[in-house]
């Protein structure tokens, strides 16, 4: 079937192209030699902080137009910062602008600030100030490229950017969550014509949501390079409407734009290949598209036998889309998918025709020394740290999460709730709605859409209105997929969750409100799109206001449940489907229960850097096969010698012993998904749980009191790099004593010193209340451990990075790039 999508105003278009026909032969030649490239555009940025007072030269009346390309940005020391005329290129003072590359997120390069009076809301934001920023980058077209369409594609530039090429204003965009493109085919200046100087201003003063969202151009910047005729923005939408063990039907819809003047012919193949490279299936279709126009293509392919995707076995095929004309190829595509089939009911989460209740963790994007401007690999880190514990689901709360986190969650193997950011039906909130569905409809991964959380307009008249639009556009664009909304009261006011597939419920454990639900509602599919909200800082026994730390042995807030508890209610209640624990890792910004001198949430189940809290041992127990037995505190309480101290556990043993320097405290039964606990008396040394399943022991563990801290003990997440620039070691630091045990109380401050072809981008060490700079050579240990991050360069080599500490031993980690 080929559907043509007109244009109003195409059909006088297409008389007159035909007319030109003769005329752009030279034309034709050219287009047909373009072939897609997409260049990554991260890198020789000049970045300004602060807002600079931007004036128009304008002569008098003549060239007063927004677009003229006589109109300048300039500084308030009349230096051209925009516009570059063709013999004089950016006559502009650089001195008070910094190269970078992107993703950057200047606001984590800034310094906390206690005052509640600056800022657009400084607690959320982990107190770290806003503001204006400018980002500038000169680049060269070469000459070939005439003829060509060539866009930018922004994935993310948090927030309200504007952006101008050559002086000329391009365009606006107020989402600091949804990509931006704009085509800057007529505006570019190729080969002598002159060098491009593009700048985006970024006004991150308000915001859009209530945890840290950093400022700048914290994704990646893509240069797309087409011919005139071409496959579309997000321009394919792959599914498997048919799946069996013998065969997958493979639904390949292909959008083709034809930006010229000229009527094209061109055969359209679309290449089925398999994980390895192999050629499965090829599917060939012709089609004339008119000048200006636009057509969808559909055509049906096979895989036989398909090697089905869930997040154990993440099989993944390719689409290879070729667009020739005259037997040359003029456009290719890639479009990576999965076959799968999942299905929300109102018994339990079905995936490939299997009972797969969601064992999911809620995250905001933020990580540990790099604030919003998260390297692909650390997106690959958490993805991975997430699924080490047990993790088969991930909510992108509460915005569309970066594209290179889904690519991690389709390869690795994570099932991904994607959520919109705003309830909005304007112009604006539907474009952005519109984006994030035709960018992510063909991840493997993202297995059911949410359109909002907890917007205020929740349940109200004119929330549901607006949630009938959204629901409507959704199934529109993408009619495979379930549409909830994260709700934390009402969950069906005014009809709303009537609209939706599935009703999401936050905190539905109050009152046990999901349960009387459906009771009432037996057909209602539901979701927990948020579980407990359990607050705990790594390696803290004791809260304490003044610091801001809250106990892992406490019974955190009121709306939250303990680890693992919330776990039970989708056993108990398998309609439920799964669960969202809010969340995997800690964030800057929304300190509770404390505000200042706290700057992160202490909600994670890992901190920021991605080391475990207590309660990781309660989800690894709930989701794993794998035996654990965890018991906390440390074992180093020098003083409380002779005194009671409790001591809590999580486990999926039957029961669990205590044994302290060899002697039992006795066995604890163990309820499944519940915290265990002793009192016992305080004598330092050996610390054992022992893990008993029918009698016989399977698990232990073992805590010591430390010695005082002797060495610096570093641990990379590889070895082997990528030196191309972007790739980054993870490095975790440890303090230990001379024995090689943990101190689990040391904050020694650690220095780094790296030699070779790599770069210090950020620190860590979980700590909620530090107010240490992230950017810089050395952090102190938290609780024993802080991280650095190490990012290549992009020449090949050996990178050693050495950690040392005052009058401990130190260490070095030696990275190969290549
Ligand atoms: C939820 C909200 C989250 C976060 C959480 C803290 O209600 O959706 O964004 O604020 O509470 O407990």
């Amino acid at each position: 079937m080929i559907r043509n999508i007109q244009r109003s105003g195409i059909l006088m278009l297409i008389i007159h192209s035909v007319l030109l026909l003769t005329a752009s032969a030279q034309h034709v030649q050219n287009e047909a030699i373009s072939k897609r490239s997409r260049e990554n555009f991260d890198a020789g940025w000049q970045f300004h902080k602060g807002d600079i007072a931007m004036k128009r030269a304008v002569k008098a009346g003549k060239y007063g137009g927004l677009t003229d390309s006589k109109v300048k940005v300039i500084t308030g020391e009349d230096t051209t910062i925009a516009y570059s005329d063709k013999n004089k290129v950016a006559p502009f003072k650089s001195s008070d602008w910094t190269m970078v590359n992107l993703p950057h997120d200047w606001c984590v390069e800034g310094a906390f600030v206690h005052d509640n009076t600056i800022g657009s809301q400084p607690a959320a934001n982990g107190y770290l100030p806003v503001g204006i920023g400018f980002y500038r980058k000169e680049f060269a077209i070469p000459e070939t490229d005439k003829g060509k369409k060539i866009s930018i594609e922004f994935d993310g530039i948090f927030r309200n950017s504007t952006v101008w090429l050559n002086g000329h204003l391009i365009g606006n965009h107020q989402s600091g969550y949804t990509p931006s493109n704009y085509d800057l085919t007529d505006i570019l200046r190729y080969g002598n014509e002159g060098q491009n100087v593009i700048l985006v201003k970024v006004d991150a003063t308000d915001y859009e949501g209530w945890w840290y969202e950093g400022c700048g151009i914290y994704r990646h910047v893509w240069l797309i390079k087409t011919g005139k005729l071409h496959v579309g923005r997000f321009g394919t939408y792959v599914t498997t409407p048919a799946v069996s063990g013998s065969e997958a039907v493979v639904d390949i819809k292909t959008t083709l734009q034809n930006e010229g003047k000229v009527i094209k012919n061109i055969t359209l193949t679309s290449k089925i290949i398999d994980g390895k490279g192999t050629l499965l299936n090829t599917q060939t279709s012709t089609q004339t598209i008119t000048p200006f126009n636009e057509v969808e293509i559909s055509q049906k392919g096979g895989i036989q036998r398909p090697l089905l995707w869930s997040p154990e076995s993440p099989n993944l095929y390719k689409i290879l889309t070729e667009v020739k004309e005259n037997g040359i190829i003029i456009d290719n595509y890639e479009t990576t998918f999965g076959v799968r089939t999942i299905e929300v009911t109102n018994a339990g989460v079905f995936l490939n025709g299997k009972l797969y209740p969601i064992k999911g963790t809620a995250n905001h994007q933020d990580f540990a020394g790099v604030g919003v401007a998260v390297p692909d690999k650390i997106n690959n880190y958490r993805i991975k740290l997430l699924k080490e514990m047990g993790c088969n689901g991930y909510r992108s709360a509460h915005n569309p999460p970066t594209p290179e986190l889904l690519e991690a969650c389709d390869r690795l193997g994570m099932l991904v709730l994607d959520e919109n950011r705003l309830l909005s039906s304007t112009e604006d909130g539907m474009k952005d709605l519109k984006a994030l569905l035709y960018r992510d409809r063909n991840h493997p991964s993202v297995f059911m859409w949410s359109l909002e959380n907890e917007e205020p307009l929740q349940g109200n008249i004119t929330g549901t209105r607006i949630l009938e639009t959204m629901v409507h556009i959704t199934h529109s664009i993408d009619p495979t997929r379930p549409v909830t909304t994260a709700m934390n009261h009402g969950w069906n006011d005014s009809g709303y969750s009537d609209l939706l597939d599935v009703t999401g419920y936050n905190y539905g454990q109050r009152d046990m409100q999901y349960v009387k639900d459906h009771e009432k509602f037996p057909e209602r599919k539901m979701f927990v799109t948020e579980s407990t909200s359990f607050v705990s800082t790594r390696g803290e026994y004791e809260d304490n206001r003044e610091k801001g730390y809250v106990s892992n042995l406490g019974n955190g807030v009121g709306w939250g449940m303990l680890p693992g508890k919330d776990w039970e209610h989708i056993v108990q209640y398998p309609y439920l489907n799964g669960m969202f624990a809010w969340t995997g890792f800690d964030y800057r910004g929304e300190p509770t229960p404390y505000e200042w001198p706290c700057v992160t949430s202490h909600f994670g189940i890992m901190d920021i850097c991605g080391f475990p809290k207590d309660g990781y041992y309660a989800y690894q127990a709930a989701w794993t096969n794998k035996p654990v037995v965890h018991v906390f505190p440390h074992w180093n309480w020098q003083g409380k010698e002779g005194q009671k101290v409790k001591v809590q556990g999580y486990s999926n043993c039957d029961e669990v012993e205590l044994f302290i320097n060899g002697r039992s405290a006795g066995k604890k039964q163990v309820v499944p998904f519940n915290r265990f606990e002793w009192e016992v008396e305080y004598q330092p040394g050996k610390l054992e749980a022992r893990g008993y399943k029918a009698g016989k022991a399977i698990a232990k563990e073992i805590t010591e009191t430390s010695g005082a801290p002797a060495q610096v003990v570093l641990k990379s997440d590889c070895n082997v790099l990528q030196a191309d620039g972007c790739d980054v070691a993870i490095i975790n630091i440890a303090i230990k004593d001379a024995k090689g045990r943990l101190v689990p109380t040391a904050n020694n401050l650690v220095k780094f010193t790296i030699e070779g072809p790599g770069r210090i981008i950020g620190t860590g060490n979980g700590d909620p209340s530090s107010h240490e700079p992230d950017k810089a050579n050395q952090r102190k240990a938290f609780n024993g451990y802080c991280q650095v991050l190490v990012q290549t360069d992009k020449t090949a080599g050996e990178i050693r990075l050495k950690a040392s500490s005052e009058a401990l031993k130190s260490m070095e980690a030696v990275l190969i790039t290549e």
